[in-house]
């Protein structure tokens, strides 16, 4: 198979608003050992790709600076060393960055098949979401099955396959969101109660559900202010779990509420940790996840497609607030 030596893909031409995301041409990138280059069939859209294009999300060290998080797509090459993929398969892929455009090479560890009947755009859609998810709800705040569940921007990529994994686990699950129709796609998702963030207040709502108990896992991407009324929110042996802060980094906190009600805050970042971190999250996602994927049990929910030359558009959406789950790219 003869491949292209330049491809299309989409610079960051330099920080800004959606309008510095340019088509440009550039060298296809090369697998090294234990890569695969990937056909890009579509590219997931991501709000660290809005904090990177607005200069405020540096890639890692030896990343490329092309934006996108995750692709999916056919395997094209195959670098030294890989034994378990081949060259055809179909496989959707978590990336340190290079996603928006037509290839890119991932780490063997970092690519799982693609599920079921899903389509390009839908598969696109799985990684950053669902690596995200299984590392800080199910691993760092270890919610179990009967436990209560809440999760903010229930709305967002992240938020939409908060609510369907927490749900398809047993547990109950709580969403806040920007508007009461935002909150009602939470519920259709499977949460409970949509919590209209403006309108009412999530402490107040998710005790009453709770008799008066609180909820035991707090996912949570907002910050600032809401870290008191998430302390406040959380039942005895509590989880908060920040993988964001839409409302800035710093709030004050009541160490003697963490104290007595025995509660525990933590947080990770995806983007930095090690292909080998990375590789065993895919794992336990290919052994717990996958197969109700293959299902049809749980799907993700792709909000709007649009052309890679269209990026800036993708960007507009996200920004606005009004997507409900998931932004695509197609090359
Ligand atoms: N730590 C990690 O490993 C990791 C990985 C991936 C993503 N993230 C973070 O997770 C968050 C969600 O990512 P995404 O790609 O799913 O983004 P997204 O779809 O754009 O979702 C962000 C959501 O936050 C809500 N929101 C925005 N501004 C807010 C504010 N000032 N106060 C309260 N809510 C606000 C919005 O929902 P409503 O208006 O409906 O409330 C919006 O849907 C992002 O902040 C991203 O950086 C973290």
């Amino acid at each position: 198979m003869t491949l292209p030596a330049r491809m299309r893909a989409v610079e960051i031409s330099r920080p800004g608003g959606p309008e510095v995301l340019e088509l440009a041409e550039r060298p296809r990138p090369e697998p090294g050992p234990d890569e695969v280059l990937v056909r890009v069939e579509a590219a997931g859209v991501n709000r660290p790709d809005v904090l990177q294009r607005r200069g405020l999300y540096a890639p890692p060290p030896g990343a490329t600076d092309i934006p996108g998080l995750e692709v999916a797509g056919t395997i094209v090459g195959l670098g030294a060393g890989v034994a378990e993929w081949r060259l055809g398969d179909r496989v959707t892929a978590l990336l340190a960055g290079g996603g928006y455009a037509e290839y890119a090479v991932a780490p063997t560890p970092q690519c799982l098949p693609i599920p079921g009947d899903l389509g390009p755009a839908a598969a696109a859609a799985l990684p950053e979401t669902f690596f995200t998810v299984w590392t800080n709800v199910f691993d760092r705040g270890r919610l179990a099955a009967g436990e209560t569940f809440l999760v903010h921007g229930g709305a967002s990529g992240i938020g939409t396959t908060a609510i369907a994994l927490a749900h398809a686990f047993g547990a109950r699950v709580f969403a806040t969101a920007g508007s009461a129709e935002r909150c009602r796609a939470c519920e259709r998702l499977g949460a409970e109660r949509g919590i209209e963030r403006s309108a009412e207040d999530f402490v107040a709502v998710t005790r009453e559900a709770t008799g008066g108990r609180g909820v035991d896992v707090i996912l949570d991407m907002v910050g600032g202010d809401y870290l008191p009324r998430n302390v406040a929110a959380l039942a005895e042996n509590g989880r908060l779990v920040q993988i964001a802060y839409l409302r800035g980094p710093k709030a004050e906190l009541d160490l003697d509420l963490v104290m007595r009600r025995r509660l525990v805050i933590t947080g990770s970042t995806l983007r930095p940790r090690s292909v080998a971190e990375k590789g065993a999250i895919a794992r336990a996602l290919r052994e717990r996840v996958w197969p109700r994927l293959e299902a049809g049990e749980l799907r993700p929910l792709v909000h709007a497609t649009f052309p890679l030359a269209e990026a800036a558009a993708a960007h507009a959406l996200m920004e606005s607030n009004e997507h409900v789950g998931k932004i695509v790219l197609l090359p």
